[in-house]
């Protein structure tokens, strides 16, 4: 398939996700509205209701996160740079990807790192990446496996988000074409994600490694250095 095709087909599909998204809302506010009522009623509710009541709550409040991280990942992208946080990115992609987790059985683990400098970035483009990258580590699983999103600072201040999983591992002999446009093993597979995976993170002044084990799973690194952290974004510093 051509590339333009294929950009064709993303476009068309991110403006089909955004309009069901969109009108996924109004039902949904609907629904939240009629269980305020119930709750807000002069009648006195049995405790299991309650109970149910308070679950159904607290589904709908997730499905509003997950519903308006889609909206803001498929709005046309206008911004540069600004400053962020990289867990607020972290717990965005797992948003947007424990659905494919749960069906596929696999679990997401969050390590958030306390008090991670904000980075300057373009978000969405960050977001891209990483949702790239949980995305291929949850294929690479089998059932009952786990994806683990760590996020951290080294010594030298590198801010980093490593996406661990223990899935099927990539053999050394693949390991120079993993990054190669339309590169891929699998079924359905466009074999651009990685590629475009390194071109953002490449364009965005940060970079992206990986080691792998074959039968072991795999870990990629994405590190963003001092230069983009918000506490040093654009100072003259001249001596290193
Ligand atoms: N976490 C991983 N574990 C094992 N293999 C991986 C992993 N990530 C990438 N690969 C290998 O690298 C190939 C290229 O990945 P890439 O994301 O570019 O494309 P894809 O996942 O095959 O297709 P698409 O992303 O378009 O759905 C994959 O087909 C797979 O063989
Ligand atoms: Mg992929």
């Amino acid at each position: 398939m051509s590339r333009e095709i294929q950009n064709n087909k993303l476009i068309i599909l991110g403006k089909l996700l955004a309009g069901i998204t969109h009108e996924i809302r109004n039902p949904l506010s609907a629904i939240e509205l009629e269980l305020e009522s119930i709750n807000l009623s002069e009648q006195k509710l049995e405790p299991e209701i309650t109970e149910s009541l308070k679950a159904c709550k607290e589904a709908t409040e997730r499905i509003k996160n997950i519903i308006e991280s889609t909206l803001e990942f498929s709005r046309r992208e206008t911004r540069g740079a600004s400053s962020h946080s990289l867990n607020g990115i972290a717990e965005q992609t797992l948003d947007l990807l424990s659905a494919a987790a749960r069906k596929k059985n696999v679990a997401l683990i969050r390590r958030f790192g306390k008090n991670l400098p904000k980075i300057v970035v373009n978000k969405n483009k960050i977001l891209q990446a990483t949702i790239n990258l949980v995305n291929n580590g949850i294929e690479a699983c089998s059932k009952g496996g786990a994806v683990k999103i760590q996020t951290s600072v080294k010594k030298d201040g590198t801010v980093k988000l490593d996406v661990i999983d223990n899935g099927v591992g990539i053999g050394k002999e693949n390991f120079d074409q993993i990054f190669s446009d339309f590169y891929t093993n699998k079924k359905g597979g466009t074999g651009l994600g990685l590629s475009v995976c390194k071109a953002i993170i490449a364009d965005q002044k940060a970079s992206i490694k990986f080691t792998s084990k074959l039968g072991e799973g795999s870990r990629f690194t994405i590190e963003f250095p001092v230069s983009l952290r918000e506490d040093s974004y654009g100072s003259e510093n001249t001596n290193n």
